[in-house]
């Protein structure tokens, strides 16, 4: 059966997902490729409201296992209603996020038990895994300032913040560790345009490995 990739991309806000799953996306449909482009949390209408309860910075109260079970519930949304069909028609689905941020977030963020955070990855998404995840791996501080220079609300990272930042990305990096065969961690500090080509030319060979089966 033909069927098309899932890719990821992971890594701490500021380290350049949007920025190389844009430029990915219309490479791939530069050569014709059907390409289905998303992001977590969200993706469809249900999980979009979903994100817009998560990322209500009014929700102060939220408790960790609350946070959980709000992302795993719009991944499997999400998973159901769009990834899937659309790999299944042949297209390659792009998204911005998916399974490893929870276990960098709410596994070593927030401290959440990983084994129960794998338990209940697993009954979201069916045991589905992305056939490529690219890790954008950056400096707590140089991804801050990129967000600085975006003029996003925040102009300052508090001593708590920065902690937890620290905590997610060496999560990141030992999620990436872990799992050799899927995720290809990049140097996320390289000009844009060289990651491009190296995000381009792994995507490639996935790619061609997959419609082989
Ligand atoms: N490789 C890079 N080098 C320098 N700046 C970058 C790079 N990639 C992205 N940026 C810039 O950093 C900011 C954050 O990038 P973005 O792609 O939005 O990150 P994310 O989606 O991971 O939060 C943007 O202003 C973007 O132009
Ligand atoms: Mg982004």
């Amino acid at each position: 059966m033909i069927r098309g990739g899932f890719i990821t991309f992971e890594g701490i806000d500021g380290c350049g997902k949007s920025t190389q799953a844009d430029l990915l996306a219309k490479r791939l449909r530069s050569e014709g490729g059907v390409v289905v482009a998303s992001r977590e949390p969200g993706g469809t209408p249900i999980a979009e409201k979903i994100r817009a309860l998560l990322l209500n910075s009014a929700h102060r109260e939220m408790v960790k296992e609350c946070e959980v079970l709000l992302y795993l519930a719009a991944r499997a949304q999400h998973l159901k209603e769009k990834i899937i069909p659309a790999i299944n028609r042949g297209a390659t689905v792009i998204c911005d996020r998916f399974q490893d941020a929870t276990f960098a977030y709410q596994g070593f963020g927030r401290e959440v038990t990983l084994e129960q955070l794998r338990r209940m990855n697993s009954f979201a998404t069916g045991g589905i895994d992305p056939d490529l995840t690219f890790l954008l791996d950056v400096p707590v501080e140089k991804a801050f300032e990129r967000l600085t220079a975006m003029k996003k609300p925040k102009d300052r990272l508090e001593d708590g913040e920065r902690d937890f930042f620290e905590r997610v990305r060496k999560g990141y990096r030992r999620v990436a560790a872990d799992a050799p065969g899927r995720i290809v961690l990049l140097d996320g500090t390289l000009p844009p345009e060289v990651l491009e080509e190296k995000v381009y030319m792994i995507t490639a060979g996935k790619l061609k490995e997959i419609s082989c089966y």
